[in-house]
Parts: structure tokens; C-alpha cells; sequence
């Protein structure tokens, strides 16, 4: 099976994205003719570092690139800045200067704190992408968003800091607990059903071999999401308007994951969100209901949630509606489909509605 390359658009902040199987034991080579730093510290949690580390470092090793493994605990719990700290004291402590740079081993919360510490270590050093989660691997390892959470809210710290290049090895997908598989695969529906309808329905069509993960319909999907995202972070890097169609079932799904105390994890939660708001397209009459149809059938065919928690308090969600960083002046920021595919950004959506949608009614 080939490997396939993409490249995200950003002038001189460009960067290669390179999606297939086997790519892992390539990195160290590809570094080593990239040039991007003299040594890499190899920032994972516990548990992938356990996985890939090893194998991540011989590959470097091989080429003739330094490295050094650092760990974390796993979890997100440690995305707060008391990691950050802890980290940067471990690259000073071992010497890492501004010709040195990270490599982000594993899901979104390693990729969100090695990002947001290269940004800030020394003024800014080089990183790169190892995304070793299907959700990182389609969504957070491209575009450049970093950070960590505040007891206040999740990703209230952070910065837009591009990495120099991404590496997305789809073997590493069979070590993946299933949950976090289909957690990732909310985040490819999220594109077919808000930017392109035939992608939307081709995931219909091949649903069978996604889910055996065979190489010849895994890599496509990921290399058609990474694409998505390209185009809308080339056009809108810094979330200033076309962006925010990347929120697509982010808004009410970021309250449900903070309602059920983060124990429904990431993906599940926008899977339930995206439904909740074509639910709100239809109610504000943007919307046919056979969009919610189409939606729903396609969640349901990968065993996704869809409704809101029996129990989970209308008041809490709208509390956590407002707190929500996408909210401004008050006003929330809603992604509202038209038609799978198409969606239109708004803040004028039915009041009433809005709390049918969220009692579930
Ligand atoms: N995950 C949404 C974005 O990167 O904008």
C-alpha cells in the first residue's frame, strides 16, 4: 500500500501531511533530509509512549537524528500548565536549545500540550506531528490550534503555532480501543456532513472495510479529511470567520461532554451534538428533517450516540453554552446545516427551540 502526501497551504508556514501505512518507521529518515532540528525531545503520555516509543526512536536513531523520550501521564487531567512546566524544566534540564525540536507522539492532548510548549520554549521552537489517535489524526494534529485546559473551561490557554510536518501512520490505528476509533470517526462525519456531501455518502457506502481499518479505504478517508482541513485552515488560519464551520456539532456537544463531567469522551459527545443541532436547523427552518434523517442513519451505522443523556439538566447545558470560548459578547456561535454538506454560521436561532433541542424533546 502506497502512502499518500498533502500539503497545507500557508506560505512560508507551510507543511507536508503524509498518510499511509508503515510511515512511523520512515520518520527518521524523512527528518534527517527535512532538517528541521538537530535533536527531537519525543513528547508522549505513558501509555503510547509505551506502545511507539521505541519504535519511533529507532527510526530516528537509524537516520542519524537524536532524540529523547519524555513522558507524561496519560489522560486529559495532565493538559494543564503544571505539564507544561514539568516539561520545559526536563528540555532545559537535558540542554534542548533553539536549534533543537519536539515530536508530538500520540492523541489530541499530546499533540495539543508538545504544540503549545514549542510555541512558548525559548520564544518558539520547531515541532512535529506523530497523531496516533483516528480523532488526531483527521482533526487536531492539522491546523495548528495548542493548548491546555483551565479549571474554567478546556483549551482556555493556548496558541495558533503551526507544526513543520505531519506524519500519520494508519497501522497504529489497530492498537486503538474501539471506543476511540468510532470517538474519531464522529470527527470524519463532521466533515461529509458540513463541507462535502459525497464524502458523506461514500462513508455510507464503506462503512464495512472503515471499520476492518483496511488500508484502502482508511487511508483515503484520512488523507480526504486532512484535505477539508487544509482548504478551510489555508483560507481562515486563525478562526476569524470559515473556520468555525469546523465547530460543526462542537458548540451543544462541548456542553454535553462538560455536563457528563468529561466521562462521555470527545467524538460521542459531537456525534450527539451534530445531531442536536440539524435538530435545531429543522426547528429555526433552515433545514429539511430529511436532513436529520441522513445524519442520524449514517451515526447510528457507526454505532454512534445520538441523543443527549436521559437526566443531563437543560439549565447545566446552557450555562455551559455561555461559558463556552466560541461564545462571543454573550452571543453563541451556532453551525447550522442546510443540507448535508452545506451548513451556514449563525447567532439568530429560536430561544424555545433551542431548549426543546436541548431537553430533548
Ligand atoms: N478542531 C477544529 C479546528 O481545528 O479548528
Amino acid at each position: 500500500m502506497g502512502q499518500e502526501k498533502i500539503q497545507v497551504g500557508l506560505g512560508e508556514r507551510s507543511y507536508p501531511i503524509t498518510i499511509g501505512t508503515g510511515v512511523m518507521d520512515q520518520i527518521g529518515a524523512a527528518l534527517q533530509t527535512a532538517k528541521i532540528a538537530k535533536r527531537y525531545g519525543i513528547i508522549s503520555d505513558d501509555r503510547v509512549g509505551a506502545l511507539h516509543g521505541e519504535q519511533v526512536q529507532r527510526s530516528l536513531e537509524q537516520a542519524g537524528v537524536n532524540s529523547e523520550l519524555i513522558v507524561f501521564a496519560h489522560g486529559e487531567p495532565s493538559k494543564h500548565l503544571q505539564t507544561i512546566g514539568t516539561l520545559a524544566s526536563t528540555l532545559a534540564e537535558r540542554g534542548f536549545d533553539r536549534g533543537d525540536g519536539l515530536l508530538a507522539l500520540g492523541g489530541g492532548v499530546v499533540g495539543d500540550i508538545t504544540g503549545f510548549l514549542a510555541s512558548i520554549y525559548m520564544r518558539g521552537i520547531p515541532f512535529v506531528q506523530v497523531p496516533t489517535s483516528l480523532l488526531a489524526q483527521v482533526d487536531s494534529s492539522v491546523g495548528g490550534k495548542t493548548g491546555v485546559d483551565l479549571p474554567q473551561g478546556k483549551n482556555l490557554i493556548g496558541t495558533f503555532y503551526q507544526p513543520k510536518a505531519v506524519f500519520i501512520d494508519t497501522d497504529v490505528l489497530k492498537t486503538l480501543p474501539s471506543e476511540e476509533f468510532l470517538s474519531g470517526m464522529a470527527e470524519v462525519i463532521k466533515y461529509g456532513a458540513s463541507i462535502d456531501a459525497d464524502f458523506f455518502t461514500w462513508l455510507g457506502a464503506n462503512r464495512a472495510a472503515i471499520l476492518a481499518l483496511e488500508p484502502a479505504a482508511i487511508v483515503p478517508m484520512i488523507r480526504r479529511c486532512c484535505e477539508l482541513k487544509a482548504w478551510v485552515v489555508e483560507q481562515d488560519e486563525r478562526e476569524g470567520g470559515l473556520r468555525r464551520i469546523l465547530n460543526f456539532g462542537h458548540t451543544i456537544g462541548h456542553a454535553v461532554e462538560a455536563a457528563s463531567g468529561y466521562q462521555l469522551i470527545h467524538g460521542l459527545a459531537v456525534a450527539i451534538g451534530m445531531r442536536a443541532v440539524a435538530e435545531l436547523a429543522v426547528r429555526c427552518g433552515v433545514a429539511d428533517p430529511q436532513v436529520v434523517a441522513q445524519l442520524v442513519e449514517l451515526l447510528r451505522q457507526y454505532q454512534l450516540p445520538i441523543d443527549i443523556p436521559a437526566g443531563m439538566d437543560c439549565a447545566a447545558l446552557r450555562r455551559y453554552l455561555q461559558a463556552d470560548k466560541k461564545t462571543i459578547g454573550g452571543r453563541i456561535f451556532f453551525v447550522l446545516p442546510e443540507a448535508i454538506g452545506k451548513v451556514r454560521i449563525t447567532d439568530q436561532v429560536d430561544d424555545a427551540a433551542l431548549d426543546a433541542v436541548l431537553a430533548g424533546n
